[in-house]
């Protein structure tokens, strides 16, 4: 129970009080309370979901690995789009369904994506977060802002091809909520070998991350404990059965959700293996390969 509070309940709250855009009413947390406590109950605060592993940066530090992708490769949209639906048929609520990359706006489907989900009754908003390196064309830039809840979070590493204050602008002229985070400092995490770390040490650390909470990631039809996890086990470089859930796997609605609220509150992930994140070691953000 304190780790459903935790990892579930308390973000949940958070995301819709104090993150999603837009005003909220007394009635309007107490239906999502009572969606997160109610039996069987599945409400997620937020769907991470990789569309892509392409990038128009390379970052030599991305927690999320992509610049390891020898072969980057888009997802398909009616994949995509498929693994969300069946997710969201066996869920309450979605409070924030972030579609990231890789580089979203490099996703040549972004579009069909957003439409699907535009007025999904149980997705509150639909979230960004981008490197500022393409500038979404008119056509895409009127689909975001007709969504009743979106957000994007530019990520500025001060790289040159970055546009922050071109994309910010585009961004105003159509209404759309944009922050702008100039990112100076990242923690460190390391590289993708395994670290020998026992199962206490990884409980404290995959509990002390705030990816554990936030950054649940789906890519190809499986939810991870966190994107680097999605992306280790996508190059191979973990077994990723621990730390997965399997969307396509057949199972009744009682069952989906038993083993889903099972999933969101397991103890540690194999991914924490994998990542020095728990040192805290700061590096300079968004530093380039050659
Ligand atoms: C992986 S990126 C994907 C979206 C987009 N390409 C971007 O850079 O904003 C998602 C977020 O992860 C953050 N990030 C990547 N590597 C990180 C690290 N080592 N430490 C902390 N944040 C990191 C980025 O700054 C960005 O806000
Ligand atoms: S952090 Fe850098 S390399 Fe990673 S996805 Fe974002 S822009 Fe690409
Ligand atoms: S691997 Fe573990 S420590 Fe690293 S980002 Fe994911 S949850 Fe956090």
């Amino acid at each position: 129970m304190a780790s459903y509070y935790r990892r579930v309940f308390r973000p949940s709250i958070r995301e819709y009080l104090h993150v999603i855009p837009g005003k909220k009413s007394v009635f309007g947390l107490a239906k999502l309370v009572w969606n997160l406590v109610k039996p069987n109950a599945v409400t997620y605060p937020v769907i991470v979901c990789v569309l892509t592993t392409k990038c128009s940066l390379k970052c030599a530090h991305c927690n999320n690995l992509m610049p390891c992708f020898d072969k980057p490769y888009h997802i398909p949209a009616d994949q995509v789009i498929s693994d969300i639906r069946t997710l969201l048929s066996h869920t309450d609520y979605c409070i924030k369904l972030e579609l990231l990359g890789g580089e979203p706006f490099v996703y040549p489907e972004l579009g069909k994506v957003i439409d699907a989900f535009k007025d999904h009754p149980k997705v509150m908003c639909i979230a960004f977060t981008t490197n500022a390196t393409v500038i979404p064309d008119e056509a895409l830039l009127d689909q975001i802002a007709a969504l009743k809840c979106k957000k994007i979070v530019i990520s500025d590493y001060g790289v040159p091809t970055q546009k922050p204050d071109e994309f910010m602008a585009a961004c105003k002229a159509k209404g759309i909520p944009c922050s702008h985070t100039v990112s100076e400092y990242w923690a460190d995490p390391g590289n993708t070998e395994c670290r020998g770390k026992g199962k206490a040490q990884l409980a404290m650390e995959y509990n002390q991350c705030y990816s554990s909470r936030y950054c649940r990631t789906m890519l190809n039809g499986k939810i991870y404990t966190c994107a680097r996890a999605s992306s280790l086990a996508d190059l191979g470089l973990m077994d990723g059965e621990h730390d997965s859930f399997d969307i396509r796997k057949p199972r009744t609605d009682k069952e989906f959700r038993k083993e889903l609220r099972k999933f969101l509150t397991i103890d540690y992930a194999d991914a924490c293996n994998y990542c020095d994140h728990a040192k805290r070691i700061r590096i300079p953000a968004g530093e380039q390969l050659q």
